[in-house]
């Protein structure tokens, strides 16, 4: 299997280590804006050739793993697919935007494709995708982070809000999980992947809370439906290479290509 591997962060990097180690794996291109560093970190792994935009990244390549950025899917997402390669993708939230995520999913049907989205920095999205078989009445995402985590978000900043003089957990935000993506652009990854697992943008429902004396950002999922009660919830690491990145979602990255490429899966 050759499979090329866009962006080699902190997700990414984990990912390019894995495919190393994976005996399927043949090769693993390395495509990231900068070639330099990505040669300097994992150039030396025998599987890996990293490559430039100019090079024709989709030649030969069955599996494409967007491990980037939102403007990453944009370029790339609807290029790979049309050369009929599956696709990975993490940066979740780019398919926020309607346009895009049509275009990607038709593709991924006319192509006979296959569309991979990782459940990322949060868990129980496997009960949500089943209780989706049939009716939801209705999905919460609470989402909990320390003041530092959110201070740079849009809604803070244009309601002026002063994060560090909160004594006890604010309720920032409930609403639609289609207005937090907006006001919140750093939850946009989870957002999505719980939306687009359940009932969607307008009926998933989100609550984001300033907690002082939250030590991690963690994500409770709850839902209500046919299929019962589910309540799930997970308090993120850091990831070591990047402290804005939940290390969940690199491990999630792994043990996804992990399944791609063998034979048994469990609990997807
Ligand atoms: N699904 C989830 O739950 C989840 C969780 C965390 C992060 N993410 C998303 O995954 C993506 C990667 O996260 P990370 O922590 O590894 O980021 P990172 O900043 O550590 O690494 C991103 C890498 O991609 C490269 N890059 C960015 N845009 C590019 C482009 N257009 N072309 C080529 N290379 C490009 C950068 O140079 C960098 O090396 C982000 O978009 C992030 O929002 C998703």
């Amino acid at each position: 299997m050759k499979i090329l591997v866009i962006g080699a962060g902190a997700i990414g990097g984990e990912i390019i280590k894995e495919c190393e180690r994976l005996e399927p794996v043949e090769r693993c291109y390395v495509l990231d804006r900068h070639p330099q560093k990505a040669k300097k970190l994992y150039g030396n792994l025998n599987k890996v050739v990293v490559i430039k935009e100019s090079d024709e990244p989709f030649a030969n390549v069955d599996l494409v793993v967007e491990a980037a950025s939102q403007e990453a899917v944009i370029e790339y997402a609807p290029q790979a697919l049309k050369i009929g390669a599956d696709l990975m993708i993490m940066s979740i939230g780019a398919l926020v935007d309607e346009k895009l995520r049509n275009e990607i999913f038709t593709l991924a049907e006319e192509k006979s494709a296959k569309v991979y989205l990782p459940s990322g920095a949060v868990c129980g999205i496997d009960g949500v995708t089943s209780a989706a078989v049939t009716d939801i009445e209705e999905i919460t995402l609470e989402t909990r982070k320390p003041p530092a985590a959110l201070k740079d978000s849009e809604y803070v900043r244009s309601n002026e809000i002063d994060l560090e003089s909160l004594e006890e957990e604010t309720v920032l935000y409930h609403g639609s999980a289609a207005e937090a993506v907006k006001k919140f652009p750093k939850n946009v990854n989870v957002a999505a992947t719980l939306s687009l697992s359940g009932i969607g943008f307008e009926r998933t429902k989100v609550k984001i809370i300033c907690d002082p004396s939250a030590t991690s950002n963690s994500h409770k999922i709850k839902l209500k439906g046919s299929a019962g009660e589910l309540v799930c919830s997970s308090y993120n690491a850091p990831s070591p290479d990047n402290p804005g990145t939940s290390y969940l979602a690199a491990l999630s990255a792994i043990s996804s290509v992990r399944r791609i490429c063998g034979n048994i899966w469990i609990g997807f």
